[in-house]
């Protein structure tokens, strides 16, 4: 299963490309909102996709069929590589059929059911992603959403990625590959948890007092 990093932020988008755990970054208006209102958003967006060299999704703030058709042909204007994120409703879908007519690629957001994965799926989307952590924040189960629209993929082979998204700790992005999504788009803070462990730090810390050890008994040769 692919890691993408859920950020805008690009020291952190940095420090994770650097491990080589991540092939993509997913940001939303959100995740923009964050960052230093000084900077120049178009700037960043495509400094971010010089950093990871993958899959970068920009979303649409539009609601109509034809603003969002209009922001997505603005952003491929200044950034080609875009894969295009749009709101899982009826008037997202017909822009998810229209762009996938033209093989733009697409990632449909804001999912919560199998049904709504179902239908972008059919719209043509490339992307599916399914927001568990906002589920399990409501008391629903995000993870079992997740399997059922997984199960029902592999029962029929439909094409659209599955993308784990509003992932809330290291067990999601488990449950998540074991159920079988293509992609966990992943905080930082969560993707730093999962690549560490205390028997790691501490067997790292013991090799180096050993060999510390055996060097003074050798009288440093
Ligand atoms: C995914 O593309 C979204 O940006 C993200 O996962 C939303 O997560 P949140 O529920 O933590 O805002």
């Amino acid at each position: 299963m692919e890691l993408y990093i859920d950020s805008a932020n690009l020291s952190e988008i940095q420090a994770m490309a650097s491990t080589g755990i991540i092939s993509g970054v997913t940001t939303n208006p959100t995740l923009l909102a964050k960052e230093d209102p000084t900077l120049d958003v178009k700037e960043l967006i495509k400094h971010i996709h010089a950093t990871i060299g993958g899959h970068v999704s920009v979303e649409v703030i539009s609601t109509d069929t034809k603003g969002m058709l209009k922001e997505a042909d603005e952003i491929l204007k200044w950034f080609p590589e875009a894969t295009i994120k749009i709101p899982m409703i009826p008037n997202g879908l017909s822009a998810v059929k229209e762009l996938s007519k033209q093989n733009i690629p697409t990632n449909v957001t804001l999912i919560f059911s199998p049904g709504q994965a179902l239908a972008a799926n059919n719209a043509g989307a490339t992307y599916v992603s399914v927001f568990l952590g906002r589920l399990d924040d409501i008391g629903q189960d995000g993870v079992a959403v997740v399997k059922e629209t997984c199960e029902i993929w592999d029962r029929h082979g439909l094409e659209s990625m599955i993308i784990a998204a509003s992932i809330r700790h290291p067990i999601h992005v488990l449950e998540c590959a074991k159920a079988g999504a293509d992609i966990a788009t992943t905080p930082y803070k969560i993707l730093q948890q999962l690549m560490k462990h205390p028997l790691t730090d501490a067997g790292v810390a013991s090799f180096i007092a050993d060999h510390e050890k055996m060097m003074s008994a050798k009288g440093g040769k």
